[in-house]
């Protein structure tokens, strides 16, 4: 009755037939999306709870007799309400997920070759969201305005204000006058409950819209039979009702995972961090930053190079210079390994010994870079680190390529 009376108005039949029926692959690698996809949905939901109780101010105020910013007072009063402590959790969890996830997903693509013709833009589009992702948390983590968010804030904000001739407008710019200003809690907070969210909401859009135009890839043992003939049909589950329940059940699995981690599991426990003070100590940055903050540890703290009377420090190689490479290898990925024509078809990634290689290898040096930042915990030296990143990187990539390259010759293919 009330399908009849919106399908008159909507003309939903119309739309179920031409979207809804399309198929989703059954393997369940391509869950890793929708994993990104329902953690940022859980974290715009926890996002609107948060935002109900926050204050994005630093003035100073009372709070358990000591003053302290209005900001840090409110993210503890929201630990205190009932709900409030789980709630924050949950948000602070589902970024962590969200970010992993993200990763996930990138590796399937790359070690399916996913990101081949025509897919070469929507690889751009993922990566994007991966940068403005880590953004959100970087964001996210000023806001309570505790000692944490001071010190892991002002290691960026340096970074910034390094780069030569721009640094110091740019770095006044995103952070509202020089470190710390008093505006810049409310910029980090519309940062991060406005610009980024719509930013990443509009690139999801495109990002789908990309994969319903172009279609998934499938895997290779799909080839030739009939179903996938004619117009190249793709095999698996349509989208309504049989993806749509597999989704939702995963998606409410995923909130109860979710939210049995934070009741059990403290995640940035500002209460114990306290408010920041003149001397606030360093800390370390979430896992996700330490392979930028490891790298800054392996430069030499007096290489120092003038161009053009700009000068360029450890912090613009190691914060700037370095994760902008990073990013724009992987970028170049898609252009550097082409194949002439169209790839529904993913690729088994032992038959692709170099690119196999090249991003374990990858894989490796980012992790090594990362351990890294605990040289002081490990007691190692920067250099000694350094000749072991080489040496690991280079024996990853050598060894899964030799093994590989052995095996695809013994196996004549
Ligand atoms: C907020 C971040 C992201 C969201 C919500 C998202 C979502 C999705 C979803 C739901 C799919 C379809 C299911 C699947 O193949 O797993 C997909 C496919 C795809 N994604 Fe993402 N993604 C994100 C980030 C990325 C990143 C970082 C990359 C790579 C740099 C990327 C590249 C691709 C490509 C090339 C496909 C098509 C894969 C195929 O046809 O096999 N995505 N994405």
């Amino acid at each position: 009755m009330i399908s009849k009376w919106l399908d008159e108005r909507l003309e939903l039949k119309k739309f179920q037939a031409k979207f809804l029926s399309k198929t989703f692959p059954t393997h369940p690698a391509y869950l890793l999306g929708e994993i990104v996809l329902f953690s940022f949905i859980t974290l715009v939901v926890t996002g609107i709870f948060l935002g109900f109780l926050y204050e994005p101010s630093v003035r100073l105020v009372s709070l358990f007799g000591a003053m302290v910013p209005a900001s840090y007072a409110s993210v503890v009063r929201i630990d205190l309400k009932p709900l409030g402590m789980l709630i924050r959790r949950i948000h602070h969890w589902s970024a962590m997920l969200m970010i992993a996830s993200i990763i996930l997903h990138l590796l399937r693509v790359y070690f399916t070759s996913a990101y081949r013709n025509p897919r070469e833009i929507n690889w751009l589009v993922g990566l994007s969201l991966l940068g403005i992702s880590l953004g959100a948390a970087f964001t996210g983590y000023l806001l309570p305005y505790s000692q944490f968010s001071v010190t892991a804030t002002s290691i960026a904000y340096y970074m910034v204000k390094s780069v030569p001739w721009v640094g110091d407008w740019i770095s006044r710019l995103i952070f509202a006058g020089a470190y710390p200003s008093d505006g810049m809690v409310p910029r980090f907070f519309f940062y991060h409950v406005m610009l980024i969210p719509l930013v990443i909401m509009a690139l999801i859009s495109v990002h789908l819209t990309l994969i319903v135009k172009q279609k998934h890839t499938e895997p290779r043992s799909n080839i030739g039979r009939p179903e996938a003939e004619g117009g190249r049909r793709l095999i698996g589950i349509p989208i309504w009702p049989e993806q749509a329940i597999i989704s939702l059940s995963f998606f409410l699995f995923l909130l109860f995972a979710l939210a049995v981690l934070a009741t059990y599991v403290p995640i940035n426990p500002i209460e114990v961090y306290g408010a920041p003070h003149p001397g606030t100590p360093v800390m370390r940055p979430d896992w996700y930053f330490l392979w930028v903050y490891g790298f800054l540890k392996l430069i030499p703290g007096d290489l120092s190079v003038t161009i053009f009377g700009g000068k360029i420090t450890p912090e613009t190689i190691g914060g700037v210079i370095f994760p902008g490479v990073i990013f724009f290898i992987v970028a170049l990925i898609p252009f550097l390994d082409r194949s002439g024509k169209m790839q529904n078809y993913n690729t088994n990634p032992i038959d692709r010994p170099f690119m196999t290689a090249l991003g374990l290898g990858g894989a490796a040096f980012l992790i090594m870079t990362a351990v890294a930042g605990y040289i002081d915990v490990l007691h190692i030296t920067p250099t000694a680190m350094l000749i072991y990143t080489i040496i690991v990187t280079l024996a990853v990539f050598g060894g899964i390529f030799a093994a590989l390259s052995v095996r695809k010759k013994k196996s004549g293919a």
